[in-house]
């Protein structure tokens, strides 16, 4: 079992595959590691900590794609238009480990068929309790809340707490966070750390008391669409336009108080709702932020711009292209170990070799293309 890691390549990535502590558990699991040089650079594991850790370091991304068997990436491969032919360097037989964005990159899933490579796409872990440890989603996600908070007090001209000096008191900043998932969820509990007053708004019930339990307070319409406003899975709902029309006069009350709005309302496989209108942001105060973190789904506010800070109204707009990037030491350990806990149980104990149980959840959930197919049933029924 040979794993091959490259350095990513794609615009803002600076996140990394596997650490040197990942490097040490796979080789205790049979695994032979090469690593293109650099790779890790940018987050802070050196050639050299991977080499102590027992991988092998090759010059460039061919070297180390020519010997690995398995592929870890944190983007999906690249085309030669996009920068490196990462695709054409794949081969029949390897097995790829990454997200793919395979519901919308159809094309990409196609090229993977037909290059016969074995593809996984680590956005479809099912969200079951045994896989918690393998979710990229989450603990990027988890990252990007936490950083998002932080972004939002950098672009702001005043402090979050309460402040009380000889000059006088400064009054405590006002959050509000759109979307309580896991990133939604992260914001709250950093905002609430740096002494912000927060609220919350979700269109899932279950939300209300995760909300209250970190201490801010919950806003939304509560009607009976809402009450039954989830999947099965755990995710939102499209709502209908009545209930967002009802939703959309409420925060557009609320939002003219706030200082601090950060989005991160998404739908799986749909463009992001849109939350914040051009007119609530006309009607919000002068230096007050908002944080879009669904911008790359389309933005929760139409004035939100991919990887730009923009002020309109006197309100300044941030659309970060990759927050879990930019804090990328962390962000890499996380997916890293994410990736870990994902192969571990496909590794058989005597062979030491990667064997694929199609009966399994999480394999049934994530494999995408196999023996020159296309094998996930949400892309075969389309
Ligand atoms: P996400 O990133 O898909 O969406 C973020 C949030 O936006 C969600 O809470 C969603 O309800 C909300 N949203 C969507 N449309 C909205 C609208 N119009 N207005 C306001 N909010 C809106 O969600 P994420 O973070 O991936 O989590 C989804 C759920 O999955 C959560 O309940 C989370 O706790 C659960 N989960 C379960 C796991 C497990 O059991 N293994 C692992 C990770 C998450």
């Amino acid at each position: 079992m040979k794993i091959a890691i490259v350095k990513e390549r794609r615009p803002h990535e600076t996140r990394v595959a596997a650490t040197p502590e990942t490097v040490k558990k796979l080789k205790a699991l049979g695994a032979e590691i090469t690593i293109e040089a650099g790779a890790g650079t940018v987050a802070a594991y050196t050639d050299q900590a991977y080499s102590e850790a027992g991988a092998t370091i090759v010059p460039d991304a061919a070297s180390a794609l020519a010997v690995g068997d398995i592929v870890f990436k944190i983007q999906r491969p690249m085309t030669a238009e996009e920068g490196l032919d990462e695709l054409g360097l794949l081969r029949q037989g390897q097995t790829l480990m990454a997200p793919l964005g395979a519901l919308t990159n159809k094309d990409l899933v196609q090229a993977l068929a037909s290059r016969g490579v074995t593809s996984f796409a680590l956005e479809l872990i099912p969200r079951i309790t045994r896989a918690q440890s393998m979710d990229i989603l989450s603990s990027q996600a988890n990252l990007a809340g936490y950083k998002a908070v932080l972004v939002a007090a950098n672009n702001y001209g005043r402090i979050f707490p309460q402040m009380m000096t000889p000059g006088g008191t400064l009054a405590p900043s006002r959050s509000f966070i759109m979307g309580v998932g896991v990133a939604g969820l992260q914001a709250i509990a950093t905002a609430r750390r740096l002494g912000s007053v927060v609220t919350a708004t979700d269109v899932r019930p279950a939300t209300k008391e995760q909300v209250q339990s970190l201490g801010a307070k919950f806003v939304a319409v509560e009607d009976e669409e809402f009450k039954a406003a989830e999947t099965a899975g755990g995710y939102a709902k499209q709502m209908s336009p009545e209930y967002q029309a009802k939703q959309a006069a409420l925060v557009a009350d609320h939002i003219k108080s706030q200082d601090i709005v950060i989005t991160t309302a998404l739908i799986p496989g749909r463009k992001a709702p849109v939350l914040v209108s051009e007119e609530m942001v006309r009607t919000m105060k002068p230096g007050s932020v908002i944080v879009d973190m669904a911008v790359e789904q389309g933005g929760n506010c139409p004035l939100s711009e991919f990887g730009k800070v923009v002020e309109k109204y006197g309100v300044k707009i941030v659309g970060p292209a990759n927050l879990p990037g930019e804090l990328p030491t962390d962000a890499s350990a996380l997916f890293s170990r994410n990736l870990l806990n994902f192969i571990t149980p496909m590794v058989d104990k005597e062979t030491r070799a990667l064997t694929i149980n199609l009966e399994d959840e999480v394999v049934k959930g994530t494999l995408v293309t196999r023996d020159g197919q296309i094998v996930h049933p949400s892309l075969t029924q389309a």
